[in-house]
């Protein structure tokens, strides 16, 4: 839906396959190997995490791996850097809330 296909100056991007995965209940697909964030937001999820202290929405910022505004709970695992985590199909994303120790 926000997808980039075809850019005037790069021409078209190679792409993984297309693989299912599941965010906060719901089955959305990307592509292997490119970030979650990045097919995140190509099916319209802008939100990520929200603070601990004033629940406050936080998305993607840097995208190199250094902000961790982008964290999430991936297969289980808490404070996963989505702009630096590649996709693969099954994966199970969910909003984090707050600063989580691992489960
Ligand atoms: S957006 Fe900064 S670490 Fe992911």
């Amino acid at each position: 839906m926000y997808r980039i296909k075809e850019h005037p100056i790069l021409k078209s991007f190679q792409k993984g396959r297309l693989v299912k995965f599941e965010f906060d209940g719901n089955v959305m697909e990307g592509f292997e190997g490119e970030p979650i964030s990045v097919a995140l937001k190509a099916n319209g999820v802008m939100v990520h995490r929200y603070t601990k202290k004033h629940s406050q929405p936080r998305g993607v910022f840097c995208s190199i791996g250094r902000c961790t505004d982008c964290v999430m709970i991936v297969d289980g695992q808490t404070n996963v850097r989505t702009c630096i985590t590649p996709l693969a199909e099954g994966m199970k994303i969910e909003t984090q809330y707050g600063v989580l120790n691992k489960r």
